[in-house]
């Protein structure tokens, strides 16, 4: 399976930062890496990062309104996105979570208009400390792909993020055990409700990645691909990344 290694901007980022992009590119079209690549720019600059980016790499939006649209004032919609140049779209961040109160079935909604507009949707996971030590990030994990993928999920539109929550900008992880034991479960979860699709979507981690681990947790089991935060911002990490993920199978 082609990895995938996706870069979220957060909100970071102004018309000076397009020069990353631009150095990204040019490492990808100078020695392609054995990956596929996204940067989620904030919403201001997808449409000038598309331009830059003239499909070298792909880039996506971090989240999306379900409606296509109408009287919600400061939103954008799936279909905006796609207009800007975007090619996919994170939904159900935990940040937008904690901060915005989405719940499982907002994200389901969001991930449902991706898909209606032509997106990939990159759906979001993961527990918080304190479920990790009452023993309960498998089972949140599961409820969270239960409740907020849609029926109806296929590979080619879907991505899964596992982000545990407490790894996220804290420079901390899950030992390579528990992201394999989590991937897994994903999987499980995946393959139990949507068949072969199930098999093929992609289980990207996410949370404090960055190039010192990249090579040993992009080999784990059922790891997919990586979302990058941090790292994300400047193109020789990100670029470092891209190149781990190119060495393993
Ligand atoms: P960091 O890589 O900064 O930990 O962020 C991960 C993340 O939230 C990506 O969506």
């Amino acid at each position: 399976m082609r990895q995938l290694i996706a870069g979220n901007w957060k909100m970071n980022g102004t018309s000076a930062s397009l020069a990353e992009i631009e150095a990204v590119c040019e490492m990808v079209a100078g020695d392609p890496p054995n990956c596929d690549v996204l940067i989620c720019p904030p919403a201001t600059l997808i449409a000038q990062a598309a331009w830059k980016a003239k499909g070298r790499i792909a880039i996506g939006g971090q989240n999306c309104r379900a409606e296509i649209s109408g009287a919600f004032t400061g939103d954008i919609s799936a279909e905006m996105l796609k207009d800007a140049g975007a090619s996919a779209v994170i939904v159900g961040h935990s940040e937008r979570r904690q901060y915005h109160g989405e719940t499982d079935a907002i994200v389901g909604q969001k991930a449902k208009a991706a898909w209606r507009a032509g997106l990939t949707a990159i759906v979001c996971i993961g527990e918080s400390e304190q479920q990790r030590l009452n023993g309960h990030a498998l089972h949140t994990c599961g409820n969270q792909i239960n409740e907020s993928v849609p029926d109806g999920m296929t590979a080619a539109a879907t991505v899964i993020a596992y982000e545990p929550i407490w790894a996220i900008g804290t420079g901390r992880t899950p030992t390579n055990g528990e992201i394999a034991e989590v991937h897994d479960h994903i999987r499980a979860c995946l393959t139990k409700r949507f068949g072969s699709e199930g098999q093929k979507a992609r289980i990207l981690y996410g949370g404090s990645l960055k190039p010192s681990n990249a090579a040993e947790i992009l080999r784990l089991s059922n790891v997919g691909g990586g979302l990058i935060g941090g790292a994300s911002l400047k193109a020789s990490d990100f670029g470092a990344i891209l190149k781990a993920s190119s060495r393993n199978p």
